[in-house]
């Protein structure tokens, strides 16, 4: 029900599309419409009396209501609707007019009503104040035994028909209703339809489906990343800053003995996130005053220069090609780790990553720093991050949460799968915080004792923040090794909350 509900919310275009079209087309409908008037009046039909008791009066009763109910045929008959054409000088036939006079005995009563339903109000009236007037007349002469003695029945108008105020058909408030209605049903199956074509990756559970892998981290979509995308001390987004801190954390948890010291970020697409996800990975790592370095190995579209602000114009591809000495490229970033951008773009990027140079270079790094850092190139255009891939302890792949599609996805993995990469788990980029519970991202650093707290997280099921347990190894369904990290001692990416 609440995965339901999130859907909806999620979707709110299609449903109010929906229902927008819906109300309208009913508006469209009701003003194209010829509109139809009912008219309606009452008559009373008795019996002339034939005697004083009351015997003979209960049987005039009986008789009138017994007969009453054979009168209504009468009404549309020819016989009276020949005239009613002549008086008001109706261009009809009495067949036509016959579709819009409708008689019927009031059951138990003596009493007939006479409708008509016609485009005009007035003329509504006019004709069943007509067709009334006629029909007595011809009952009146039915009921006779011969033409000079009076007629045993007397039929007169209660109530005359008058013009009525508004159409009977159509009625806007129910056309507009039933607008509404369609239009939100259609707009509902609309939404689900969407959600279940919908190929992208979504949570958690996608992630596994498609890869096999865990997910290290969910970073939420920060709407001031442009003015500050590399973390620093005091930033703003705390939820956002605080993604890169349990993606940090979890890493850590990969192999608390030995962590992973060079770490690539990689992803399927171009704009799926890798050089910011490296960056504050990076920022994040050295905060913790690891000594760090982030590496730029995208050598096709560079933009770490650009984002933390240093100089494109030496950088790795120097080094590479034995142009530089590393000290001499690297440069200090204002979020606290050194960097090593890209340098001259190279012809041919991939020959370089794969070359004895590129890894001689990551390994004197390792000399120097604790951690490196590697940005790449997308995986589904070109092999340069697979390439680059065998200098890593751990690859990260990075999604884009309701972009990323699942065979992109899949795609991406695979190619790592096939030269062995070291697949750490992924981390969902630019989630919406809709739908989800903020207070999964707020960081709650943990000081009460350990069974009150155990307690808690029994109690209500939120996942406890980190401790120092080590992480569960356990193969994935793909083959690889996938690290689990168990809910209740990692601060993990929080799952979705679904009620079935
Ligand atoms: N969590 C996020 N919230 C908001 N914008 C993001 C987030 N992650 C990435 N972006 C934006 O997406 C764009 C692409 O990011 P980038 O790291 O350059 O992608 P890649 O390196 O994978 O091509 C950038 O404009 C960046 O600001
Ligand atoms: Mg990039």
């Amino acid at each position: 029900m609440l995965e339901f509900l999130t859907t909806l919310a999620r979707r709110w275009r299609v449903v109010v599309t929906a229902v927008l079209l819906g109300v309208a087309a009913a508006a469209l409908a009701t003003s194209q419409l010829t509109p139809s008037y009912r008219a309606e009046s009452q008559l009373f039909v008795a019996l002339a009396s034939t005697g004083d008791s009351a015997d003979a009066l209960a049987q005039g009763e009986l008789f009138a209501v017994n007969r009453v109910k054979s009168y209504p045929v009468i009404a549309d008959s020819p016989q009276v609707l020949e005239p009613v054409i002549a008086d008001l000088g109706l261009d009809v036939s009495p067949e036509e007019l016959a579709e819009e006079v409708e008689a019927e005995a009031v059951p138990q009563t003596v009493l007939i009503s006479i409708t008509v339903t016609d485009p005009s109000a007035a003329r509504s009236a006019e004709i069943a104040n007509a067709v009334s007037a006629q029909f007595i007349e011809v009952v009146e002469s039915l009921d006779r035994v011969d033409e000079d003695s009076p007629s045993p029945v007397k039929v007169t108008v209660v109530r005359p028909a008058v013009a009525p105020a508004s159409a009977s058909f159509p009625v806007p408030a129910i056309n507009l209703a039933v607008g509404l209605l369609a239009g939100l049903a259609l707009g509902i199956a609309g939404a689900a339809l969407r959600e279940t074509l919908d190929q992208t990756v979504r949570d958690e559970d996608d992630v596994e489906q498609a890869t096999g892998l865990g997910t290290l981290g969910v970073v939420p979509t920060n709407t001031h990343i442009d003015a500050e995308p590399v973390l620093a001390a005091g930033a703003s987004d705390v939820v956002w800053a605080e993604s890169y801190r349990k993606l940090r954390t979890n890493l850590s948890y990969l192999d608390p003995d030995d962590p992973p010291r060079v770490l690539m970020v990689t992803s399927a697409l171009s704009g799926d996130g890798k050089t910011v996800t490296a960056a504050n990975l990076a920022a994040s790592l050295a905060q913790t005053g690891l000594r760090t370095i982030l590496v730029e190995a995208d050598l096709r579209r560079p933009s770490l220069a650009g984002l933390l602000e240093l100089s494109p114009d030496v950088g790795v591809t120097s080094v590479v090609s034995g142009k530089a000495s590393v000290a001499d490229v690297t440069q200090r970033a204002a979020s606290g780790m050194d960097v090593l951008t890209c340098g001259p773009i190279p012809p041919n990027p991939s020959e370089l990553l794969g070359s004895r140079s590129f890894k001689r270079l990551v390994a004197g790094l390792l000399e120097t720093h604790d951690r490196v850092i590697i940005d790449t190139p997308p995986l589904v255009a070109v092999t340069d991050a697979a390439v680059t891939s065998v200098v890593a302890d751990a690859v990260i792949v990075v999604c884009t949460s309701r972009g990323t599609t699942r065979p992109d996805l899949r795609r991406a993995v695979e190619a790592l799968r096939a030269v062995d990469a070291p697949l750490a788990g992924v981390v969902l980029n630019q989630v919406s915080l809709a739908g989800r519970s903020y207070r999964q991202y707020t960081y709650e650093p943990d000081e009460r004792p350990r069974a009150r707290r155990d307690k808690r997280d029994r109690d209500t099921r939120v996942p406890a923040p980190a401790t120092s347990a080590a992480p569960r190894r356990t193969p994935g369904p793909g083959g690889a090794d996938a690290p689990v990290l168990d809910d209740e001692t990692a601060d993990h990416a929080p799952r979705h909350a679904s009620s079935g």
